[in-house]
């Protein structure tokens, strides 16, 4: 069986030193690749290289996480569009979160606005952060509509209803994670509603371990316990997981 981590930070410091172990781990556990989110410019050299040294699978992701976008927005984003695009297999993370600080939401959304504007002008699908701004997310992506984007929306834990409001501007994924086996989790009902034609598989390592590595250091190693998960709510075999995810991932990020 192959699985594919759609949205992994592998050069994370919570991994110095082990970071070769981990890989080999997950590639045994059958995670044949790795999706590297970038966050911003003081971790994306590490990144990078340790994408340079595993190019068969491990792919990098370009772009300015909205958690990072403070006054130094533009210059960051700057740092972003004259980088080396050799191998990346999409812009992200990008989005909007406005769970901790609203301070530079404005900020937030002309940062994603000119993200998105640079994935259709590289050709590149998207890979979306989104934590409690929804409706200044639709209203973006209803405002881009011309520019056919695509891509999916990473640790997804919104309804049914909201990816068929999303599948209206374009072609869209979900990156379903741990989340989905925590307890009274909500997407765990929502996840039944949506095709597994449109699921990807991610852990976010190294964060948002699966039950029962709830709290611990996550890696991707740990995808098909995520997959038991998903094909126990499906009703269908782990290997459908597997092969439609896999499929998935393989189509929209052209891996
Ligand atoms: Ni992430």
């Amino acid at each position: 069986m192959e699985f594919i981590d759609t949205h992994t930070h592998s050069s994370d410091k919570s991994y110095e030193g082990e970071e070769e172990i981990v890989i080999a781990r997950a590639l045994a556990a059958g995670v044949s690749h790795m999706l590297e989110a970038d966050v911003d410019s003081s971790e994306r050299e590490a990144m990078f290289s340790l994408c340079r040294k595993h190019r068969d699978c491990l792919h990098p992701m370009l772009g300015l996480y909205p958690g990072s976008v403070d006054r130094n927005w533009r210059e960051e984003l700057s740092e972003v569009e004259k980088h080396d695009r050799t191998g990346v297999v999409a812009i992200g993370e990008i989005g909007l979160d406005y769970h901790f600080s609203i301070e530079f939401k404005e900020e937030q959304k002309e940062a994603f606005l000119a993200q998105l504007e640079l994935a259709s002008s590289w050709d590149l699908p998207v890979n979306i952060h989104l934590r409690d701004a929804t409706e200044d997310f639709f209203s973006i992506i209803a405002s881009t509509a011309n520019l056919h984007l695509r891509g999916n929306l990473h640790a997804f834990s919104g309804s049914a209803e909201t990816f068929k409001r999303l599948s209206r501007y374009g072609d869209w994924y979900v990156g379903i994670g741990g989340v989905l086996t925590f307890k009274n989790a909500g997407i765990a009902e929502e996840i039944k509603n949506i095709p597994l034609d449109r699921i990807l598989l991610e852990t976010d390592a190294p964060y948002l371990a699966p039950t029962p590595h709830r709290g611990e250091r996550n890696e991707s190693s740990l995808i098909p316990v995520i997959a038991e998960k998903l094909a126990g709510l499906k009703g269908v075999s782990l290997e459908e997981v597997a092969e439609a995810t896999t499929k998935n991932a393989k189509q929209l990020f052209a891996i």
